[in-house]
């Protein structure tokens, strides 16, 4: 039972059990020469909304190769950026019974606590607070803290404001295949019934960081994630050619993925990278994803625009792939492959 404690308060134990501790099949966590910095292109948002071609194939190129980048200009206020980040350090600062008021109940992937009940292997050193924020009817209020008191209208304008970029984002990715502009975002967005998830991570600070991991290496199982990083703290690496690369901090900026769903939607031209993220042994880090998923009606396969006779069909067509997905989050390093064509 020791084991499905929040990670926090393993910290205030002083001991790292066993099933948390890693082994690591490469030294890029061990080694003693710091890792580099990924230097994949920063977008310019308002470049995208103007439909700049040079922006359109920088988009493409970092779609295709790293699978991701940080998004600038784009018309959140750095204020809200960092309200919603006070806000999650906030609410992991409550003490434990406060937060357990929003624990999930029974097999919920909503609420507070962690992947590791769920979890086949090791641990991961992360908890969680996982909210549903669309559809707005969907919502499990239960769930949405009261403490800090403008939680919910901070996290609600957030929300608002990613199906915003959101919706640009994935009209500049058809645009940038030269595809109808509304082709992704048919497939996640323009329906009222369609979902995003609002994922707060806590990466407690760890004495012995370089033995655990906050999240093993995994691809996500959404559409895209639009991921807000610690605005101190380092955490975020990203797979490329084999290599582990770490994320810079851009404050104002916010990372966007290629998650799974993209993925199979462009027919493997964009790619859903393989990240983890590490702990620091000094200090606390949190993120905050929103996932954008489709509705359980929709059915995600490749573009028939984008299946020719070079590029053949890579990935079968299936429904309901996100939900399938969340309930093993990062238990398998490329789900995606289980559903590849040969
Ligand atoms: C994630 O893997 O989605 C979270 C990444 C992060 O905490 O930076
Ligand atoms: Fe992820």
């Amino acid at each position: 039972a020791n084991s499905l404690k929040p990670v926090q308060e393993l910290v205030e134990d002083g001991v790292v059990p066993e099933k948390y501790i890693q082994q690591f099949e490469d030294d890029s966590q061990v080694g003693d020469s710091p890792l580099p910095f990924m230097d994949g292109p920063t977008i310019d948002f308002s470049l995208l909304l103007s439909s700049n071609q040079e922006e359109l194939a920088k988009l493409r190129n970092a779609l295709s190769s790293w699978g991701c980048f940080q998004l600038v200009n784009h018309g959140m206020t750095i204020e809200l950026l960092d309200e919603v980040r006070e806000m999650s350090k906030q609410f992991f600062k409550l003490p434990l019974d406060e937060k357990e008021k929003y624990s999930s109940v029974g097999d919920s992937l909503e609420g507070y606590g962690n992947d590791n009940v769920i979890r086949q292997g090791n641990f991961n050193w992360n908890d969680k607070l996982h909210l549903q924020v669309y559809p707005e009817h969907k919502r499990q209020l239960q769930y949405w803290p009261h403490i800090p008191q403008h939680f919910s209208t901070t996290l609600d304008e957030y929300s608002v404001k990613t199906k915003e970029v959101s919706e640009t984002l994935l009209k500049a990715m058809s645009r940038s295949l030269n595809l109808e502009e509304n082709r992704f975002f048919e497939l996640w967005g323009d329906d009222k019934e369609d979902i995003i998830h609002a994922r707060f991570n806590f990466y407690p600070r760890c004495p012995s960081a370089k033995q655990v991991v906050g999240l093993k290496a995994h691809t996500d199982g959404s559409a895209i994630t639009v991921l807000l990083q610690d605005k101190e703290v380092e955490g975020l690496q990203v797979l490329k050619d084999a290599q582990w690369f770490r994320v810079p901090i851009i404050p104002q900026a916010l990372v966007i993925h290629v998650a799974d769903q993209l993925e199979i939607a462009s027919n493997g031209i964009f790619k859903s990278p393989v990240h983890k993220v590490v702990i620091n042994p000094q200090c606390d880090r949190i993120s905050i994803a929103m996932l954008p998923i489709p509705n359980s009606e929709k059915e995600i396969g490749p573009l028939k625009e984008l299946i020719t006779k070079e590029r053949p069909q890579l990935f079968k067509r299936l429904n309901n792939y996100g939900h399938v997905y969340f309930k093993y989050m990062a238990t398998m390093e490329r789900q995606i492959d289980a559903v590849r064509i040969n």
